[in-house]
């Protein structure tokens, strides 16, 4: 179902996307232990998490609008806002941190001229940060729509970016 619905994110109308999240509402039978995974499937839908949405769906399964908006905001991965085509994630782990993370973060910032959780105004791209991707042995790394870049130097960084352009 969440392919279903991620695809039907792309060609669905606004009132056919509303109707799929009030299915889906209605399938995880409105109870509050299930809203983690309405929520899953909402972002699914819409691409994000637009208040509009939380609205609806804490009206909808008769929950605080505080109490909905703050899973979002406890969980990385639930975003209120549209995320660009691509995702660069930058890791920050102990690893890639000491070895000059922080530095390709602020590259990457300048670059792109966004902060962390920010996407560009072409929507091109979205900037994260991770706590480790799996590359501490070639630190720093950077992953980009999960491909996993090692050994990032900031100087390396518009060469990758271009890739993705
Ligand atoms: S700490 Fe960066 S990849 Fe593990």
């Amino acid at each position: 179902m969440g392919t279903a619905a991620a695809c039907a994110s792309l060609t669905e109308t606004p009132d056919q996307r509303r109707d799929l999240l009030l299915t889906v509402i209605e399938d995880y039978h409105r109870d509050r232990s299930n809203l983690i995974q309405v929520l899953h499937m909402a972002q699914a839908i819409y691409g994000h998490l637009p208040e509009d949405v939380l609205c609806t769906v804490a009206r909808e399964m008769a929950l605080p609008f505080s109490e909905v908006s703050g899973v979002v905001s406890f969980y990385s991965y639930f975003t209120t806002r549209p995320r660009g085509r691509h995702t660069v994630q930058v890791c920050l782990g102990t690893a890639c941190y000491v070895r000059g993370g922080k530095k390709v973060l602020d590259a990457l910032r300048d670059i792109l001229a966004i902060d962390v959780g920010q996407t560009t105004a072409d929507q091109a791209f979205s900037l994260e940060v991770k706590r480790c991707i799996g590359a501490c042995g070639l630190a720093p790394a950077v992953a980009i729509d999960g491909t996993v870049y090692r050994r990032v130097a900031p100087g390396k960084l518009k060469a990758i970016l271009g890739k993705y352009e």
